[in-house]
């Protein structure tokens, strides 16, 4: 049988025709405008990207956007008075500093400087710590992790009781991916580099949430029949029929994954909407937060 596919870009959509309404809201009672700060540090060209991408659809919700993009050599200091400056403007609401900075940047210390209420990304050691304990409540929680679990909702697959694979430890995605299925009652175990027999670890999974960053890695005979399988990769592979040479796949080999999953996302199109989608969601939030209509 073939799997459900999962339209990352039509949950996204949904999510954001929802802070598109909440934003109205916010403005015409309340006169309070969400308002998202970025900051990239350097030329990273995926970084531009993306940061391009999250200020356009700000401003497309009827959101404020602003942005610093800073060189590459800035000093700590320097990156710090920026990150302090759009912390006490009343007129922000979120504050997103885009990873990874260059390596003479202390990133815990960057972090760790954006007001808890801001921290629309939810990289603040305190709402990371939150995450990882029972019964704390973080104000936010990374965005493509926080997409990963809506994907799974949207299909309608039970976390609770069911045996969940992350494939994957980063602090962005794998990890508080992992946390998030704790806490909806899964049962998860984390996989990595160092993981003994993968194939047969991650064929016990009900839910496969694979961020590993390798091409086409997680073969179609790992996975369970009827799984629901999110892929949280993209990664670029040489392709001869497209005029740039290549093109995006996932972590997954998703045309014989298809043939065995339940449900499966494509990548690209399935994970990627749903990060700025829920970017989006947490700093319409944070504004809503600050108006009093959210704990
Ligand atoms: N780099 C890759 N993913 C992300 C993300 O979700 N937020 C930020 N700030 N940087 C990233």
């Amino acid at each position: 049988m073939t799997a459900r596919i999962i339209d990352g870009k039509a949950v996204a959509a949904s999510v954001q025709e929802s802070v598109r309404a909440d934003a109205a809201m916010l403005k015409s009672k309340y006169g309070v405008t969400p308002g998202l700060a970025t900051i990239l540090v350097g030329e990273n060209p995926a970084s531009k990207t993306y940061v391009g991408m999250k200020q356009r659809m700000t401003q497309e919700l009827g959101m404020y956007s602003v942005g610093s993009h800073l060189p590459a050599d800035i000093s700590q200091d320097e990156l710090l008075k920026i990150v302090r400056g759009y912390a006490a403007d009343p007129k922000i609401h979120g504050i997103l500093v885009q990873l990874p900075l260059p390596a003479h940047l202390d990133q815990e210390t960057v972090l760790g400087a954006i007001p808890i209420e801001k921290d629309v990304d939810g990289f603040h050691p305190i709402n990371v710590g939150r995450l990882a304990m029972k019964n704390r409540e973080p104000l936010f929680v990374p965005c493509t992790p926080a997409g990963c679990i809506v994907l799974i909702d949207s299909v309608g697959t039970k976390i609770e009781g069911a045996r969940a694979v992350v494939l994957g430890r980063s602090n962005i995605v794998g990890l508080p991916a992992a946390f998030l299925l704790v806490h909806r009652n899964a049962t998860v175990t984390i996989c990595h580099s160092k993981t003994q027999n993968l194939p047969d670890v991650v064929r016990q999974a009900d839910i496969i949430v694979a961020a590993i960053g390798k091409a086409q890695f997680v073969k179609a005979d790992w996975i369970k029949p009827g799984a629901t399988v999110i892929d949280v990769g993209t990664n670029a592979i040489p392709d001869a029929t497209k005029k740039s040479g290549y093109r995006q796949v996932g972590d997954v080999d998703f045309e014989n994954a298809k043939e065995v999953a339940g449900a499966i996302t494509p990548s690209p199109g399935g994970v990627g909407p749903m990060t700025i989608a829920m970017l989006m969601r947490n700093t319409c939030d944070s504004a809503m937060r600050t108006a009093g209509l959210k704990k």
